[in-house]
C-alpha cells in the first residue's frame, strides 16, 4: 500500500481519544475544520468509530470506508471492507474514477490508527492540553523519531479548553 494516508485526530495530553466509544470531547471549531479538511476526500474508520457518528450515518460529502470483520455489516452512505486487504484495490478504484485528486484520510480509531500508521505521510493533530479519562488512544508522535512537527498554530480556547493545531510529517 502506497504511503501516502494522513491521519485526522484529536488527542489529550496522553494522547488518548476516546471513552466508551465516545470522543473525550467536542471543540466546535475543532469540528468545523475536521470537515473543511475532509471534506471531498475518502475517510477510512474503522466500526467502532462509524457507530460513534451522529445518527450512525455517513459523513456526508465524503466517501466513507468502513473496516469490520462482520461480513454480513451494512454502515448507511458508506462503503465496508472485511480486510485491510481490499483498501489498496479500492482506493486505487475510487481514486481513478474520481475527477479530482482524492486524499485519504484516517478518521478513527485508535485500532484502526495502528493498523494504518505505517501508511500514512502526514497527521493532522488536534491537542487538547488536559488530561480525561480514556480508554483508546494512538501513537505519540512526539515520542517517534519517524515523525516531525511542521506546523504549530497558535493557542486557541474554547470553554475550559485550550488547544492547538500541530501538523506532522513522516521523516523516515
Ligand atoms: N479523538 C478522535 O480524534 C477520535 C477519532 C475517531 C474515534 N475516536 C474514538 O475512538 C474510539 C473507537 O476506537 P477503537 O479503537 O475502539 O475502534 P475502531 O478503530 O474505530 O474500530 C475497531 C473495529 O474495526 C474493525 N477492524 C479493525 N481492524 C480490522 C481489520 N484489519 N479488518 C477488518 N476490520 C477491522 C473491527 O470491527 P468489528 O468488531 O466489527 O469486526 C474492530 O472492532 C471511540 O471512543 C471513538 O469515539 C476518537
Amino acid at each position: 500500500m502506497d504511503r501516502n494516508m494522513i491521519l485526522i485526530f484529536a488527542v489529550d495530553n496522553n494522547w488518548n481519544i476516546g471513552y466508551d466509544g465516545d470522543l473525550l470531547y467536542k471543540i466546535s471549531e475543532d469540528l468545523k475544520r475536521f470537515r473543511m479538511i475532509t471534506e471531498g476526500n475518502i475517510i477510512i474508520m474503522g466500526r467502532r468509530t462509524f457507530e460513534a457518528l451522529p445518527g450512525q450515518t455517513a459523513l456526508p460529502n465524503r466517501i466513507n470506508i468502513v473496516l469490520t470483520r462482520d461480513k454480513d455489516y451494512r454502515a448507511e452512505g458508506s462503503i465496508v471492507i472485511n480486510s485491510l486487504d481490499e483498501l489498496p484495490p479500492l482506493l486505487r478504484k475510487l481514486k481513478s474514477s474520481a475527477d479530482k485528486e482524492m486524499e485519504v484520510f484516517v478518521i478513527g480509531g485508535g485500532n484502526i490508527a495502528r493498523q494504518l500508521i505505517d501508511y500514512c505521510n502526514r497527521a493532522y493533530i488536534t491537542k487538547v492540553f488536559k488530561t480525561f479519562p480514556a480508554d483508546t488512544l494512538i501513537p505519540n508522535l512526539d515520542l517517534d523519531k519517524n515523525w516531525q512537527i511542521i506546523n504549530e498554530s497558535e493557542i486557541f480556547s474554547e470553554g475550559d479548553m485550550l488547544y492547538q493545531y500541530v501538523d506532522y510529517v513522516r521523516v523516515k
